[in-house]
């Protein structure tokens, strides 16, 4: 990062862009003291402002003002230093930091705020609780990692920005406080004091205001978007996030795809993620499901899944007959040559149970191509040939309906992969197309969609459950980075679309009137995307949860233990609201 010298009374450098060319100026720095090491009657003080560290020594025959302000130093002491720039003896050169073959020789120490001492010391990178460090999250964001997170995560939407304005595209902000946009969450409810029992829901995404826009003739928008989502939170999910949501109109899949390509490129570019060159192979949803369990694969390993049903029909196994009866499938995970104990092999249950699943049978491949299995006994050796697999394979079953046994082995593949320390180095992009466009819900007798209720299908609407939606994901490393779709400009296929999910005219009159209104005064075909931007840079920064790149993140339970939210309020303000907390 490009780092303007700022000029001041506290400071005229940045203390970590100092070098060696400096050599012999007079300076004047500012920041947090980092350390203090006292060395025989010389006193060094690591200097640390947002730029790096830079150290500073003060003698006290030079500037004995200064070191007696220097002894009263302790960590995380604000300072303002002045003094010349002076190169170290070759012995004292500190490669391991840009500003390490300098340091500064002290002719003024100026205290300019004390610290407690902290909770945990910003100097070491050592592992924290995350409680911790969330609780102390002013402290926790001095902290190297910290930095160098948020900077990329600067640098990501900096390129973004950069990028989509060499493109044509406008930033347009959207509102927060709104109406219900379905993305599939429980939405955050805000209540209106003006009329009691009306109430603002918080967007899940700027969805409809974006098609809105397509329709208002803005042909290309974009926006850093706050989402606020009420769902269950994990590593890569919180209940308010951003996302890069953008639209275009006049396009189809190839456009967007081709654009989002070279926007990607761009971003990963930023981050140093080696990725393959754009255009990112395609993966149909049934193939991803079928060979991975999942529509975000990880294809950077094998262990891919196949469907044994052919197979295994007929054998003397209930539990498989019973279930290739009522119309499921048997599904097969080649774990390769492993060797895992009786009780090890018990634990998969409980894994493929955790991914929607109910049990795993399992075998091992002999030298002679039988099974060591309980359930050897109840195939014939042809069913037990054509299942196949190499001597000394284990094969790990699951028997469930289809798309319930794919996911669970799915799921497995995934944990066994990190238990047996699977190599998976590289990056893999892929985008997954052609999604189903609904998901028969046989509890509530209707068709739920599969991405929001405006994507747009394939084709017409008589044969719901064949239907194909226009929908495309961008998958990195099994993460889903970001999804998107053409959407629906014809207002009567919409109605139809709502209908089919549940939401009937008068209700969808009430709840999207203002869409359904405005596809009628002509409407572009238009189409869009948007990217977690919380992932990106997780992904780009190495990071394991979306959190360690937010500045104030929420914990799993959806608090801030920063700020206590979320917490009671005054019952002067319940009663402004027409409210009563229960
Ligand atoms: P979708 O719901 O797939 O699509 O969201 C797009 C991307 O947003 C990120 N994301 C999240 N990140 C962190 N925490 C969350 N709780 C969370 N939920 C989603 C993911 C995801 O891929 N309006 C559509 C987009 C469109 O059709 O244009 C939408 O929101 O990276
Ligand atoms: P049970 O008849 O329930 O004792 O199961 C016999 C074996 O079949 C055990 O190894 C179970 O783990 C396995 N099993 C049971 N249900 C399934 C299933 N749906 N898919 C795969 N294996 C199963």
């Amino acid at each position: 990062m490009k780092r303007a010298p700022r000029t001041n009374a506290f400071r005229d450098r940045w203390a970590g862009d100092l070098r060696a060319v400096d050599g012999q100026t007079e300076v004047t720095v500012a920041g947090w003291v980092h350390r203090r090491r006292d060395h025989g009657g010389v006193i060094f003080l690591d200097l640390r402002d947002r730029s790096g560290l830079l150290q500073v020594v003060v003698h006290p025959e030079l500037a004995a003002e200064a070191f007696a302000a220097a002894e009263a130093l302790r960590p995380e002491h604000v300072v303002s230093v002045s003094g010349r720039v002076v190169e170290r003896e070759a012995g004292n050169v500190n490669p391991n930091l840009p500003t390490g073959e300098i340091e500064i020789q002290a002719a003024r120490v100026d205290l300019l705020a004390e610290a407690r001492t902290p909770p945990f010391p910003v100097d070491e990178e050592g592992p924290l609780e995350e409680m911790t460090r969330l609780r102390h999250r002013t402290i926790d964001l001095r902290r190297e990692s910290m930095r160098r997170a948020l900077e990329l995560r600067h640098d990501v939407v900096a390129a973004i920005r950069a990028h989509l304005d060499e493109h044509d595209f406008l930033e347009i902000e959207t509102p927060i406080l709104t109406r219900s946009t379905p993305e599939g969450a429980r939405d955050f409810l805000v209540p209106n004091r003006r009329e009691p029992g009306t109430w603002y829901a918080l967007p899940q995404s700027p969805q409809l205001f974006k098609q809105l826009l397509m329709i208002g003739g803005y042909e290309r928008y974009f926006q850093i978007a706050r989402c606020f989502r009420d769902e269950d939170l994990r590593s890569d999910r919180q209940p308010e996030f951003t996302q890069l949501d953008m639209e275009l109109s006049f396009v189809d899949e190839d456009d967007v795809l081709d654009l989002v390509e070279g926007l990607m490129a761009r971003v990963f570019a930023v981050g140093g993620l080696d990725v393959p060159p754009p255009p990112w192979d395609r993966m149909g949803f049934d193939e991803a499901l079928a060979r991975y369990g999942t529509d975000r694969p990880d294809r950077r390993f094998g262990l891919e899944l196949r469907e044994v049903s052919a197979a295994v029909r007929d054998s003397q196994f209930k539990v498989f007959q019973s279930v290739l009866d009522s119309g499921g499938a048997v599904v097969v995970l080649d774990a390769g040559r492993v060797e895992l104990s009786r009780s090890e092999l018990d634990g998969l249950n409980e894994v493929v149970q955790r991914h929607g699943g109910k049990a795993v049978a399992w075998a091992f491949v002999a030298e002679d191509g039988d099974w060591r299995s309980p359930i050897a006994k109840f195939f014939t050796p042809e069913q037990i040939a054509a299942v196949g697999g190499e001597p000394g394979d284990l094969l790990l079953f699951a028997a469930d309906e289809r798309r319930v046994a794919l996911e669970a082995l799915g799921g497995l593949r995934l944990e066994l992969a990190e238990r047996l320390g699977l190599e998976r180095s590289g990056h893999d992009v892929v985008w997954i197309v052609d999604f189903p466009m609904f998901d028969w819900n046989a509890g509530e007798e209707r068709w739920d969609p599969l991405h929001h209720p405006f994507t747009a299908p394939t084709g017409p609407l008589d044969e719901p459950g064949d239907l194909r939606s226009r929908a495309y994901d961008l998958v990195v490393d099994g993460w889903e980075l970001g999804g998107g779709s053409i959407r629906i400009h014809d207002p009567a296929v919409q109605r139809r679309v709502l209908d089919l999910i549940g939401i009937d005219e008068q209700e969808a009159d009430r709840r999207f009137g203002f869409l359904l209104d405005a596809l009628g005064h002509g409407a572009p075909p238009h189409g869009g995307i948007a990217f977690g931007i919380d992932r990106i840079v997780a992904l780009l920064g190495g990071r394991e949860s979306i959190r360690d790149v937010i500045a104030f993140p929420k914990t799993a339970s959806g608090a801030d233990p920063l700020t206590g939210a979320p917490a009671g309020v005054d019952d002067r303000q319940l009663r402004e609201l027409g409210l009563r907390a229960r």
